[in-house]
């Protein structure tokens, strides 16, 4: 079998962790194959809304391997309290969840380092969740990183000590004031927890299971236009977000990817700084934010609201090689008199249709085709046949632009509000 790939096309919220507990069924290998405990997937079922940040959205459903990849960095304190809570859920994680011994840590300092760094970028702040991901990442990259697997070595005290003596030295030559004794206190009892859980070598696992036809989803986290290489760079996160972060996240082949499903809000909305050709700054904006609860769910940041930008999405389903298109919170849209849709870009002086190099400097602006509204409310509907006809206007449009066929909308938080389309 080939492993399928869900990832999200904008800029990270598209509503991926719901949209995963739904497909999970299908599935039975769930893998997060990049970010950290900066993403917040927010399920919710049967009356109950949980947020997870580094365990993969399938963790709810039984006899499903979720797998926390080599691509994503872990912090043992936020995991030891999203395990925590899952085992009083009666999540059985010693059996359900399995993390890569490639995976790398997060250390205290490596937060300490995030913050450093943030403080000294005065008002260009990239907007860091501050969770010490990007330094994670760099000492990744840099070849110092410590990872999951050094748990299990008797010499990782040491191994730990090396890194960290590394960062205090780095961070002594800021003025950057810190103190890390409680945070280690919490860091090594989630250490503690993690020799207690189930370490593998993912890649093997993955490709093992799709050899033996087991299905198999890969679970992006953030989304297209935060990617580090095809991002609004700097303003991105420090992973590949893409497809081919699948690929190097959990040891797939190019060849052994299947299905692509983008998902998409049927708006826009981008959290921190960087650029955002639609984002509204007036009562419409505020209007999405509010019906749509555009708060970040790790962070309870308001999130920058706009309308659906298509040179963007064009762009995200070329560098992914999406397959199927999913259309989450179209409820959101109900109300709205008329609905616009960025087609193309004003800059110096010419209409265009795709992302300049010089985006963040450039003045562009962007140009809207107009759709008509709906007022229905979307959220009680049984099926994609008692959709208004506006909105299916507006799914057909987007498809015949995006040349993607959308398979999924979504019409609120819950499992249960989902339609098919297929
Ligand atoms: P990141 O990896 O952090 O980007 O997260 P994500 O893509 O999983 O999105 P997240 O869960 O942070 O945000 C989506 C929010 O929208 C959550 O609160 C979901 O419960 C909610 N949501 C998902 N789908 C829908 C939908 O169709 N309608 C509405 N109204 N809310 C939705």
């Amino acid at each position: 079998m080939k492993v399928d790939v869900l990832l999200g096309l904008q800029w990270g919220d598209e509503g991926k962790g719901k949209v995963v507990d739904v497909l999970t069924p299908k599935y039975n290998v769930i893998a997060r194959f990049q970010g950290g405990p900066n993403a917040g997937h927010t399920l919710e079922f049967d009356g109950i809304k949980h947020v997870l940040h580094t365990i993969p959205s399938g963790i709810f459903h039984k006899d499903k391997a979720n797998v926390v990849g080599n691509g994503v960095v872990i912090d043992p304190v936020i995991f030891k309290k999203e395990i925590d809570a899952l085992v009083e859920m009666g999540v059985d994680v010693k059996k359900s969840l399995l993390i890569s011994r490639k995976a790398h840590l997060i250390l205290p300092t490596h937060r300490m380092l995030d913050a450093a760094s943030e403080q000294a970028k005065g008002k260009e702040k990239i907007g860091s969740t501050l969770k010490g991901i990007g330094p994670t990442y760099m000492d990744k990259t840099g070849r110092n990183g410590l990872r999951i697997g050094d748990i299990e070595s008797p010499e990782f005290m040491e191994k730990y000590e090396a890194l960290k003596g590394k960062h205090d030295d780095l961070l002594s030559r800021s003025e950057f004031e810190y103190d890390v004794t409680e945070m280690e206190k919490a860091w090594f009892e989630g250490i503690e927890l993690l020799k207690s859980l189930t370490l593998i070598d993912s890649e093997h696992f993955i490709n093992d299971a799709a050899k033996n036809n087991q299905t198999i989803l890969a679970e992006g986290a953030q989304g297209t236009l935060l990617d580090i290489d095809f991002g609004s760079y700097p303003f991105v996160t420090s992973s590949n977000t893409i497809t081919a972060g699948a690929c190097t996240g959990l040891g797939v082949a190019p060849n052994n990817i299947g299905e692509v499903f983008g998902i998409f809000k049927a708006y826009c909305t981008r959290v921190g700084s960087g650029p955002f050709p639609t984002e509204l700054f007036d009562e419409t904006g505020e209007e999405l934010r509010k019906v749509g609860h555009e708060f970040g769910a790790t962070t309870g940041r308001p999130r920058r609201c706009g309308w659906i930008d298509l040179p963007a999405l064009k762009y995200a389903i070329m560098i992914n090689g999406v397959t199927q298109l999913i259309m989450t919170k179209a409820d959101v849209l109900s109300n709205f008199e008329t609905i616009k849709v960025c087609t193309h870009y004003s800059y110096k002086g010419e209409e265009i249709d795709f992302l300049p190099y010089d985006v963040l400097d450039a003045e562009i602006k962007p140009l809207y085709k107009e759709l008509k509204g709906w007022t229905e409310d979307l959220t009680g509907l049984a099926s994609i046949d008692e959709i208004p006809a506006a909105l299916n206007d507006y799914i057909e449009y987007l498809e015949r632009e995006l040349e993607t066929p959308i398979t999924i909308v979504s019409v609120g938080p819950d499992r249960s509000q989902t339609l098919m389309r297929e």
